[in-house]
């Protein structure tokens, strides 16, 4: 985790947690402390603090935590979405702001918040305001790093079912064959200057891992599971099977951060704790 990730300049709440761990206990703060809490809270962007998040398992390397999923959705055309939380105005101490929320998603007693996003800077992107307005389709980009992908697809083309029928054999050369077919794109970018990074992996053993995980037959359908594609140590953008280098680092059949070696590995997804940055007022 960078310093930068901890304790963001632009954050009254952050700073305000480093002065508690550096210096005295909250035990000994007493009532007006606790009020100080509150308003050093409200003061600061909306959202982020302590946040439980679902993620790809960071397995090796520097990253502090896995990178967080994105719930996926599919349409009756075939077309691959990520899931957006429920948008809601909360009040907090006094102050109204908006979240993006659902809780007990699906059933799966997950609640599932936009703040699993709010690290590297993205939660200042237009795509994380919670209102923002997109489809949220995954939209393929102009240099998306496989060669099916790159062959098939043009910049701007949706992500749908139909371009992964070989998911079970796929296989470029970089480690085994037959684990998935993977994709990168963006998501809730339209129009914004700063493009929010996701991956994609259509599996058999997402397919298997969901029938008795309340969680992913949730937020996975059709073997396709989701992530934010930033990395959690200093916010590079990994790969699954595209470096020939990940094979150096015991990776090839993981997403491998070519920046300083992190490894993730899709198909172990896992609950993490983290703490969120506010957005930006
Ligand atoms: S390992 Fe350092 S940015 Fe990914």
């Amino acid at each position: 985790m960078s310093e930068s990730d901890k304790y963001p300049e632009d954050s009254g709440r952050r700073r305000f947690v480093k002065g508690v761990v550096g210096g005295a206990t909250l035990a000994g703060v007493g009532a007006t402390g606790v009020a100080g809490i509150n308003s050093a809270t409200s003061s600061t962007g909306a959202g982020g603090g302590t946040t439980q998040a679902f993620a790809i398992e960071n397995t090796a390397g520097p990253a502090p935590r896995g990178m967080p999923q994105i719930p996926i959705e599919i349409d009756e055309e075939g077309y691959l979405k990520g899931v957006w939380p429920e948008v809601k105005t909360v009040e907090e101490n006094g102050v109204s702001i908006q979240i993006a929320e659902t809780e007990d998603y699906q059933g799966s007693g997950v609640t599932y918040s936009s703040e699993w996003f709010q690290y590297c800077g993205v939660e200042s992107y237009a795509g994380i305001e919670p209102d923002y307005d997109s489809d949220n389709y995954f939209i393929s980009g102009s240099n998306p790093g496989y060669d099916w992908q790159s062959e098939e697809l043009s910049e701007g083309d949706r992500l749908n079912v139909s371009m992964f029928e070989d998911y079970q054999s796929w296989g470029n050369g970089i480690g085994a064959s037959g684990l998935g077919k993977p994709a990168t794109g963006r998501w809730r970018s339209e129009d914004a200057e700063d493009t929010i990074p996701i991956q994609v992996i259509r599996s058999p053993r997402i397919e298997q891992m969901a029938q008795d995980d309340p969680w992913l037959q949730a937020s996975t359908d059709q073997g396709f599971v989701a992530w934010l594609n930033k990395c959690t140590h200093f916010c590079c953008v990994p790969g699954y099977k595209q470096a020939e280098d990940a094979a150096k680092f015991d990776a090839a059949d993981d997403v491998y951060c070519q920046c300083h070696q992190s490894v993730y590995d899709p198909f172990s997804l896992v609950e993490t704790l983290f703490v969120a940055r506010p957005r930006p007022e």
